[in-house]
């Protein structure tokens, strides 16, 4: 466990560099990173997560200019990316040749997913490294996914070289995924809201409804998955179930948020998730949530964290 000074970051930028794995925090959520051009690195990720090859991943970097070397950059995406990063979207670009990109990071897709993240210590990190780095959620595949550094070392420990601890993260869900074809596709909704990114573009835009493994290669049904069983959009309580409210509801274990705030409730989506999960409940009942801004992201997890497992 690495503290974020200027010691624990060195230490951290030295084992990236030398092919090793380190969690970070991002805005988003944690993620576990390693040097995205470097096959071994990127090898380790998929092993310790037990994630599929097939899965890419996404490629953080510091700064536009890094990520411009690895793709074809567009007129849509110096917009979007002027308008919103560093934060919490990432864009899927044609991959450009001699990227110098590890071919595992895309799943060997002709695209690649990029993002530079808004987190000081994500920042500082990928500063002192200097290079891309592939980063998922740093979680073991199919779980729910870490927003403080406890819950890394509580999935991952034993498995990754190190963890910056940066405390929880703000936004809590994952970043906001934008394909940009000839028209852009919503891949995954995100911290960043749909209203948002449509106003920045100034039209709608299509949400990926399909399983289609080119668009959306990653967007497994089951996610997110609790040990207990999952009932959504709950009014009721019965009486194997704990309630995770959301507004002013009576009986609740926890809230996401009495106030009824979208914001606050995704930051404590996953850290509820886990903590009850911890209860060993048998089922997680859940209260309905607004499917606008970013309770469209809460929505979107819940489903997945429900979903029938294999
Ligand atoms: O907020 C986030 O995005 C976090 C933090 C750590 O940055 N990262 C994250 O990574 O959520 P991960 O691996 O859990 O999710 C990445 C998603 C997957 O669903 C993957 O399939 C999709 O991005 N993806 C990656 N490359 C892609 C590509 N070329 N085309 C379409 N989807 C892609
Ligand atoms: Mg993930």
């Amino acid at each position: 466990m690495l503290t974020p000074d200027h010691p624990g970051l060195a230490r951290a930028s030295d084992v990236l560099a030398s092919g090793g794995l380190v969690a970070f925090p991002t805005e988003t959520v944690y993620g576990l990173g390693g040097d995205a051009r470097n096959d071994l690195a990127v090898a380790r990720i998929f092993e310790a997560k037990g994630r599929p090859r097939f899965n890419p991943l996404i490629v953080h970097a510091s700064d536009i200019e890094t990520v411009k070397a690895l793709v074809n950059w567009s007129e849509t995406a110096d917009r979007l990316a002027a308008a919103f990063w560093p934060g919490p979207l990432t864009l899927v670009l044609p991959l450009r040749e001699k990227s110098g990109l590890s071919p595992l990071v895309t799943a060997d897709l002709p695209t690649v997913a990029v993002r530079v993240p808004e987190h000081p210590v994500a920042r500082a990190l990928l500063s002192a490294f200097g290079g891309p780095v592939a980063a998922p959620s740093a979680n073991p595949s199919g779980k729910i996914s870490p927003t403080s550094a406890a819950h890394v070392h509580n999935g991952l420990n034993g498995r990754i070289a190190a963890i910056l601890d940066g405390g929880a993260c703000g936004v809590g869900v994952e970043s906001t995924i934008l394909g940009l074809w000839d028209t852009p596709i919503l891949l995954r909704q995100g911290g960043l809201p749909q209203e948002a990114l449509e106003a920045a573009l100034g039209t709608p835009v299509a949400t990926h409804q399909s399983d289609d493994p080119l668009t959306a290669p990653g967007q497994m049904t089951s996610h997110y998955a609790p040990g207990a069983r999952m009932r959504l959009n709950a009014t009721d309580l019965k009486p194997n179930e704990i309630l995770l409210g959301f507004g002013t509801v009576d009986n609740a274990a926890l809230n996401l948020s009495r106030a009824g705030d979208l914001t606050e409730a995704a930051a404590n989506l996953f850290g509820h998730l886990h903590a009850l999960d911890a209860k060993g409940a048998d089922t997680i009942a859940v209260s309905p949530i607004p499917d606008h801004g970013l309770g469209r992201a809460i929505n979107d997890r819940l489903a997945r964290a429900a979903a029938p497992r294999d």
